[in-house]
């Protein structure tokens, strides 16, 4: 028995614990992240939920990235004044009281009615940096609204390159100022984990909510937009292109090696995100916590470098800020207070990982984001 987690279940699992749910029941009774986990799992239908828990072939990426932040350890200073704290960032002109922000996952109407409505409400009340997926269920207009400023817009980008123009000038319109160019899922992927739960929801999806994908009504970013997405030939002249198109910050999402780093930055970049898609593009790639080291000391300090992946811990957010991250994305986890609670919930997310955030600054004996460095880990 490895994890405090694998005890729980073995306790619950027990006759001594017979008729006992502690499952939450409210956004405030969470002493955790993971605490809604399980009440999301029960509140959404189960293909929904496989779409969400999915990794791809074996789910290893998926595994890897938590083995990966837990394997690293922290070096705490001790008697060091800790009576303020701040764990604000600033990005591209902007301050953020916290360096957690919500990572673009798509279709979030499938996980709760609100969907991505309910995280741009929650978001505008923690005063949190939301990203908008191109397969949002929402559109970029409404969210806007919602938020109370234009989101940061993710790009799947569509195959015809007026597709690309019109989606461009669409979020330019909406008032975005940051493009996250997704990178990692053009070769196609295998979400065999969400294919084999799916098995298990007997219901006609189309009966519901149609065909998903580009040109659905359920992707809203795609009106007018002919053909798909994702294209299996796109190369670095796109990344030019795309670089010509548009004033707006430019970063890619799905960096993994020092050499597409460094590409990033040769291709004028304004930044770029560590990412495996949250283990969801392909197996066996390295926990991005593992990367990050290397990405960091190719780009140097050249522009920011975020990373998303597996973090659910406070502790998790200050070891990407002490390798030199500059924010840290999260996806399952808001999702999780979405699908459970609505806003309440991924309200409630965002607080506990700003408290675990500052605590772990405190431990660490850091009084902020800049005073975190890579003497506070052991690499
Ligand atoms: C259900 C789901 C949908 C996602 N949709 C997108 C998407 O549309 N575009 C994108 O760039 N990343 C997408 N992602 C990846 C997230 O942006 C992020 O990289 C990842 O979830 C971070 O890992 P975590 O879930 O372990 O926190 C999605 C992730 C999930 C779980």
């Amino acid at each position: 028995m490895n994890s405090r987690r694998e005890f729980l279940a073995f306790l619950a699992a027990s006759p001594l614990a017979l008729g006992a749910d502690d499952v939450i029941k409210s956004p405030k009774d969470a002493l955790d992240i993971m605490d809604f986990e399980e009440p999301a799992r029960r509140a959404i239908p189960i293909a929904h939920w496989a779409y969400m828990a999915t990794g791809v072939d074996d789910d290893a990426t998926l595994r890897a990235n938590r083995e990966g932040l837990t394997r690293l350890k922290l070096r705490p200073r001790r008697l060091v004044d800790v009576s303020k704290t701040d764990c604000s960032i600033e990005l591209f002109g902007t301050k953020w009281p916290s360096p957690v922000y919500i990572s673009a996952c798509g279709s979030q109407k499938a996980f709760h009615a609100d969907g991505e409505l309910g995280t741009a409400r929650a978001a505008k009340a923690k005063n949190a940096a939301q990203m908008l997926s191109t397969v949002s269920s929402t559109s970029v207009e409404d969210v806007a609204a919602a938020l109370g400023r234009p989101p940061w817009y993710q790009m799947y980008a569509p195959r015809q390159w007026d597709g690309v123009e019109h989606m461009v000038h669409r979020v330019e319109a909406a008032g975005c100022t940051v493009l996250f160019l997704t990178v990692d899922v053009n070769p196609g992927r295998n979400t065999e984990t969400q294919r084999r739960l799916s098995k298990a929801d007997t219901r006609n999806c189309t009966v519901c909510h149609g065909a998903a994908g580009p040109g659905s009504r359920h992707t809203p970013m795609f009106e007018g937009i002919e053909g798909g997405m994702n294209s299996q030939s796109m190369t670095w002249d796109f990344v030019d292109r795309l670089r010509k198109l548009t004033k707006m910050k430019l970063l890619i999402k799905g960096i993994d090696t020092h050499e597409d780093a460094t590409l990033a930055v040769e291709h004028g970049v304004d930044g770029m995100v560590v990412s495996n898609h949250g283990g969801r593009a392909m197996d066996s790639d390295r926990a991005t916590i593992n990367v990050l080291p290397e990405v960091i000391d190719a780009v140097r300090g050249r522009v920011p470098v975020l990373v998303d992946s597996g973090f659910r811990r406070g502790s998790d957010v200050f070891k990407a800020l002490a390798l030199g991250a500059t924010a840290v994305g999260i996806g399952r986890p808001y999702l999780w207070g979405l699908g459970a609670f609505g806003q309440a919930g991924v309200e409630r997310v965002l607080d506990i990982f700003h408290a675990e955030v500052l605590l772990t600054m405190r431990q660490c004996g850091t009084r902020s984001v800049s005073e975190i460095t890579r003497e506070y880990v052991q690499v």
